[in-house]
Formats: structure tokens, C-alpha cells, sequence
């Protein structure tokens, strides 16, 4: 049984749902802004770092939930780029978290048939993350499972920052006529070129707001937040946000 966790209709956790997942209708892209680790910790008297260990079991479990539900892509929000803001000791310690993820869940990820991708600026964060990332992306790139997509130093104001740089030079060069660009040639220039846009958008701790998240990309994804702390998030919570979604209407706009 899950606990209720708050009576506000945005942010509800229903135990008494049992109704089974329609296959057919399963988001293709959902994307996770995992968020609380800290207060998670907070509440047991223990440092926050013991929050983002705990954390890291969470992503585990929720990537195979994941990849077994058949999800084209999941995303995971793992570092943005505010949170270099946090104490030195904290950014060590979720720096060093890729590298132990992987080193622990990449033979599982083999045998899952998933891709490991990243987007982000990584060459600003340190060696040993940037190497145990593209080890485990060059491992995997064969597999055509689930995409399993770490936002790692992302930030979407940035990442269109750059994406207006690029564009505004292959402008420059000749390569792009200005009448020519449209909505498809702004998405071809993101971190997520390669990437549906996400279904569903996933943020824990009961914080609504995007924090600079793909920004872009979530013009028309549902969103689902639940009070419920990272570290404290299960699989039931997740089949939980995949039924709200399938409850939901989709219009973009039309009737
Ligand atoms: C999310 O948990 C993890 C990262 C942002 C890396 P927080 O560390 O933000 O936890 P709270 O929000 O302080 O509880
Ligand atoms: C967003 O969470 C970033 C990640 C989960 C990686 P934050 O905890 O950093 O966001 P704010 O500060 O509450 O907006
Ligand atoms: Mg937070």
C-alpha cells in the first residue's frame, strides 16, 4: 500500500488505482526531474549526499521499469547547470555518481539491450565522469532497446543558446538560408536532435516547476508532479504517473 502523500489534486498518490497499463499507449519519451534527495536525507538526520546514494538505487530500479514497459526514451535530470551553485563537497559527490552508476549497472544495461546517451555541456565536469559516460555510450550505441538518456551539466537556456550560435553560423557560412528555418531546423540544433520530443514529464518532491528543463521540448508533454521524495520513489509511483497519463486527452491545440 502507498501512503497518500498530499490531498492536492496535481500532486495526489492513489493506492487504491489498480487499473492495468495499456500497452498501446505507454509514453514513448518520459522525461524525470528527480528531485528531494536532500530533504529525503534531511528528514533521517543524515548528510545530503546520503539522499543522492539513495537516489542512485532509485534510477536502477525505475531504468529497468522503464526499459521493460517498453518506453522508446527515458531521461533522467542528473546535474543541471545551476547546480554547480551547491558546496564543493556535494558536486564532488554527484560528479562521482555516473562513474559508480555505470561501473555497477552497465553489464545490466548490455543485457537490457539499452543505449546509454548523455546531453549536457560535459566538457566542464570532470575526467572520470566524462570517461565511465563515454565508455558506457560506446559500449552501448549497437543496442536499439530503450535510449536511456542522462542530463548531465544541462541546462535548456543554454543549450539554446548554443543552438542559436550554430544555427547563426551555418546562416554565416551559407549553409542555411534565414526563410528557410522553421521549428524542425531549431529542434535539429539541440542537445535532443535525435530525440522524440518527451510524452511525459516526471518531477518528485513536490516542486512544480521546469527548473530550466527542456523547455523546448515539453511544449506539449503532460505533466505529472508527485510529493513524493526521489529516493522514496518506487515502481508503483511510476506505473502510477503512466495511468494518469493514459487518462489523459491529448489535443495540441485542436478539440
Ligand atoms: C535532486 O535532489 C538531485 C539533484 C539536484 C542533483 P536535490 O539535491 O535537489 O534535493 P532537495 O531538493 O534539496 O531536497
Ligand atoms: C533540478 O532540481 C535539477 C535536477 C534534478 C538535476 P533542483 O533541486 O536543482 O531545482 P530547484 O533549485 O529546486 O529549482
Ligand atoms: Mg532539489
Amino acid at each position: 500500500m502507498l501512503k497518500r502523500f498530499s490531498t492536492r489534486k496535481d500532486k495526489y498518490t492513489d493506492d487504491t488505482d489498480v487499473t492495468p497499463i495499456d500497452p498501446e499507449n505507454v509514453p514513448n519519451h518520459v522525461a524525470i526531474i528527480m528531485d528531494g534527495n536532500g530533504r529525503w536525507a534531511k528528514q533521517r538526520g543524515l548528510p545530503r549526499i546520503a539522499g543522492h546514494r539513495e537516489g542512485m538505487n532509485v534510477v536502477r530500479k525505475i531504468v529497468r521499469q522503464a526499459s521493460r514497459l517498453g518506453l522508446h526514451t527515458l531521461t533522467l535530470y542528473a546535474f543541471s547547470t545551476e547546480n554547480w551553485k551547491r558546496p564543493k563537497m556535494e558536486v564532488d559527490f554527484l560528479m562521482k555518481l555516473p562513474d559508480r552508476f555505470l561501473q555497477s549497472e552497465l553489464p545490466t544495461l548490455k543485457e537490457e539491450n539499452v543505449r546509454v546517451q548523455v546531453m549536457g555541456t560535459l566538457n566542464e565536469i570532470p575526467k572520470h565522469t566524462v570517461d565511465a559516460v563515454q565508455k558506457a555510450v560506446e559500449e552501448t550505441k549497437e543496442n536499439d532497446g530503450m535510449i536511456l538518456n542522462f542530463a548531465l551539466n544541462y541546462g535548456s537556456r543554454f543549450e539554446m543558446v548554443e543552438a542559436i550560435k550554430s544555427l547563426y553560423e551555418d546562416v554565416d557560412a551559407g549553409n542555411v538560408k534565414v526563410e528557410d528555418i522553421d521549428e524542425n531546423s531549431i529542434s535539429d540544433y539541440l542537445m535532443t536532435k535525435d530525440l522524440p520530443d518527451p510524452d511525459l514529464l516526471v518531477r518528485t518532491s513536490g516542486e512544480v516547476r521546469l527548473s530550466n528543463f527542456m523547455l523546448w521540448q515539453l511544449a506539449y508533454a503532460e505533466l505529472w508532479f508527485t510529493d513524493v521524495l526521489w529516493p522514496d520513489f518506487t515502481e508503483e509511483h511510476f506505473l502510477e504517473a503512466i495511468r494518469v497519463y493514459q487518462r489523459r486527452t491529448r489535443r495540441y491545440g485542436g478539440v
